[in-house]
């Protein structure tokens, strides 16, 4: 809901559980409130000011340096760090945006970027005469979610060009300076690390200046208070829906407050607007819990779920594959895949997917990427005979991509070799013997378009893996207009975005997972696209418990895709038991990576009660509470609790990671159940009440597991 008290000149924005407030004082647009909901409207009492330092005002105003402001620029007296910086033709950078009016909005939209769904939008416009700009603030808030989401439009409405140095999503003022900063740091096969620091004064910051959202850092943070744990205290949450260089950045400042901010990366960034032209900025969520980090994780599930996976996908059963990567790798022909495609019948699998290698020239990761037809040297007959062999069996078809990237040995290349991202004077940097398309060309574009979308026409397809391997260098394009030789980074999510909507929007009836190197593009950007991304290429149960912890911070299991794989494990060599592999695999829509037909027979017989199993409980993995109950990075045990949103049922899933030799008992206790009400434990046919089990756990022998064993438990309400 969204209210405009016209005597105070205050906005108030209500979510669920939430106020965010504005006020208008002296022609600013101050920020004035977030968090649990408050009823108070006029909050201005609040504008006290606190230490300063040579402070520049405007006399008889309070200095923009004390106040809590809601686009604060650079150049008029603010010395935190500008969500804006816009420069004059002159290089003048003095910005002062004054109040000019609001409008409210449903379905609001942003040129060429994704956005939330659904809400109420509240869109104040500001304006500074003098530099000849307008901006509008966009901001969505949702009745069933703790959040608010956040975007700027620039517009130039002066008479010469304006160079956009800096257009962050948003700034946030938080009262004091005593938080935490989270975020999850990592790499390939080990993505998304929570790290917590403290934060007192100056800046602190994370970024990607890789032109994708991850791995090593994600485009997630949370300002937490000194003191909130995993089930209390105060935390603030912000991410992006963007999947470019990115960054994100918090400050303790002289006055007692702290700022988050955020958006596209102004690192070797600019954009100039003509007169008339406009810009608009990504959209940034910011999520409020009194729940601590827990809390803030399920709010941030919570509003993925609903307003930014695809609704026709987001709470439906996902589909449970069996994929050949890990299986055959680039070496397969049609009896390989033929024996994994007959394995899976019976078993409650219901997609086959045929990975890298089916297209092209393609026997190894040197040649073919661009070639989007059939390697008839490996499939003489093309994919038919796969569709058919999986439809005999009763399977759907799934089929990989990697739509941005070239490798130099393919016909694209040698018919197109400009049309790979190169600087000019440099032979452009190879990673994984590929390089990347440069998909800010709209001819660049069409053809992707048309050689993917041939290939989903022609063929009975329901399932894409689109893959992205690796990371851009030598930035250059071009077609870039030469006043916008610094935008690329920013134009290339432009394109991928497009790419989107004219190949994934284009193909509803297929499901699409999206995937890079794992989880090296996984952000609400790539979501709002693809329902879920392939968590990381690490399957190793024992890693994977670190990372799909990690990964829960800020994004739903419902988005982890999860496979079994086999032991010794591909990535670090350890071996795991099935059940356990199975247990975390369960843990997001779920599947298998590995040649069915070689799997010992008694781990094959378990395939098909262990997938009834996950179908049966799907649901707490689509839309359930998640509590995270053991952290798996104090390597003693890993543990997810979810429940479903009535209470009526839950799953608790322990692993043992490393046995400490005679140790204490652990105290696993397991809260979001019916404080009152009774659950009957599948496994034991022990009962509980809810209100024991958050205060005590449940009584478990925990000696009795081994290193990477599972314990999974079904909690009925009876
Ligand atoms: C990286 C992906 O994460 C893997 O699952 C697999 O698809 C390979 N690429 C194929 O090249």
């Amino acid at each position: 809901m969204i209210v405009f008290d016209q005597k105070s000149a205050t906005f108030t924005l209500t979510g669920k559980g939430v106020t965010y407030a504005m006020g208008v004082t002296d022609g600013v647009l101050e920020h004035r409130y977030f968090g649990a909901s408050v009823v108070d409207g006029d909050l201005s009492l609040y504008r006290t000011e606190a230490a300063t330092s040579f402070e520049a005002r405007v006399p008889g105003k309070k200095s923009q340096n004390q106040i809590a402001v809601e686009a604060p620029a650079y150049g008029r007296g603010d010395y935190r760090e500008p969500m804006l910086v816009l420069r004059g033709e002159n290089g003048e950078t003095a910005l002062d945006l004054t109040y000019t009016g609001y409008r409210i909005e449903k379905n609001h939209a942003l040129k060429g970027l994704p956005t939330c769904r659904g809400g109420e939008t509240l869109v104040v416009t500001l304006s500074d005469a003098v530099r000849g700009v307008s901006v509008d603030l966009f901001y969505t808030v949702f009745d069933d979610t703790p959040a608010v989401a956040r975007a700027a439009r620039i517009t130039n409405t002066g008479k010469s060009d304006l160079k956009i140095q800096r257009a962050y999503s948003d700034a946030l003022d938080l009262p004091g300076n005593g938080y935490d900063l989270i975020t999850l740091y990592g790499a390939w096969a080990r993505e998304r690390t929570p790290e917590r620091i403290p934060i007192r004064h100056g800046v602190a910051s994370v970024d990607s200046k890789r032109v994708s959202s991850s791995a090593p850092l994600n485009p997630f943070a949370a300002l937490v208070e000194h003191t909130a744990t995993e089930n209390a205290g105060r935390a603030y949450g912000i991410a992006l829906l963007y999947s470019s260089s990115w960054k994100i950045a918090c400050e303790g400042a002289q006055n007692g407050s702290t700022r988050l901010i955020g958006g596209i990366n102004d690192f070797a960034f600019s954009k100039t607007l003509a007169p008339g032209e406009s810009f608009d900025t990504p959209e940034a969520v910011f999520v409020y819990s009194s729940e601590g980090i827990g809390g803030l994780s399920r709010a941030f599930h919570d509003l993925a779920r609903a307003h930014i996976v695809n609704p026709a996908f987001a709470d439906k059963p996902r589909p449970i594959v069996v994929n050949n990567w890990e299986a055959t790798y680039f070496d397969f022909d049609y009896e390989r895949l033929f024996a994994i495609i007959d394995a899976a019948e019976g078993t409650g699998i219901d997609t086959f997917v045929l990975d890298d290698g089916w297209f092209g020239a393609r026997v190894n990761d040197s040649a073919g990427l661009g070639d989007w037809t059939v390697n008839r040297n490996k499939l003489p007959e093309g994919l038919t005979p796969i569709i058919d062999r999986c439809h005999e069996r009763g399977l759907k078809f799934g089929l990989w991509f990697e739509p941005e990237m070239v490798n130099p040995d393919s016909d694209l290349y040698r018919a197109h070799p400009d049309w790979a991202i190169g600087c000019p004077g440099y032979e452009p940097l190879l990673s994984r013997r590929q390089l990347v398309l440069d998909v800010t060309r709209k001819e660049v574009r069409d053809y992707l378009v048309e050689s993917v979308n041939r290939v989903l026409k022609e063929n009975a397809i329901d399932y894409v893996k689109w893959d992205s391997n690796r990371n851009v260098s030598d930035l250059w394009s071009p077609a870039a207009d030469p006043r916008d030789r610094e935008c690329f980074a920013h134009a290339y999510a432009l394109g991928l975005y497009d790419l989107f909507d004219r190949i994934v929007l284009a193909n509803p009836r297929v499901f699409f997972e999206g995937c890079s190197g794992g989880g090296s593009r996984y952000d609400f950007g790539m979501l709002r696209y693809f329902p879920q991304i392939w968590t990381s290429d690490d399957t190793d149960a024992g890693m994977r418990c670190m990372i799909q912890y990690g990964t829960s911070y800020c994004y739903p299991l419902s988005a982890m895709s999860c496979h079994v794989s086999v032991c010794p494990n591909h990535q670090n060599g350890r071996t795991t038991p099935f059940a356990t592999r199975c247990a975390v695999a369960h843990l997001g829509p779920t599947g298998y990576e590995l040649d069915l037909s070689k799997l010992p027979p008694e781990e094959k017989a378990q395939i098909a009660e262990q997938n009834a199993l996950y179908r049966r409980d799907e649901d707490l993995v689509l839309s359930g509470d998640l509590y995270r109950i053991a952290d798996p990075f104090d390597v003693r045990a890993f543990g997810f609790l979810l429940v479903a949103k009535d209470k009526s049922k839950a799953a608790l899933t322990l692993v043992k990671l490393l046995t400490l030799t005679n140790a204490e008992r652990p105290l696993f206790r397991l809260p979001g159940l019916d404080l009152s009400a009774a659950y009957l434990v599948e496994e034991t046919g022990a009962t509980f009440r809810g209100g024991t089990l958050a205060e005590l756990g449940l009584p478990l022998e925990w000696r009795d597991l081994h290193d990477f064993d599972a314990a999974v438990f079904h909690f009925k309400r009876v």
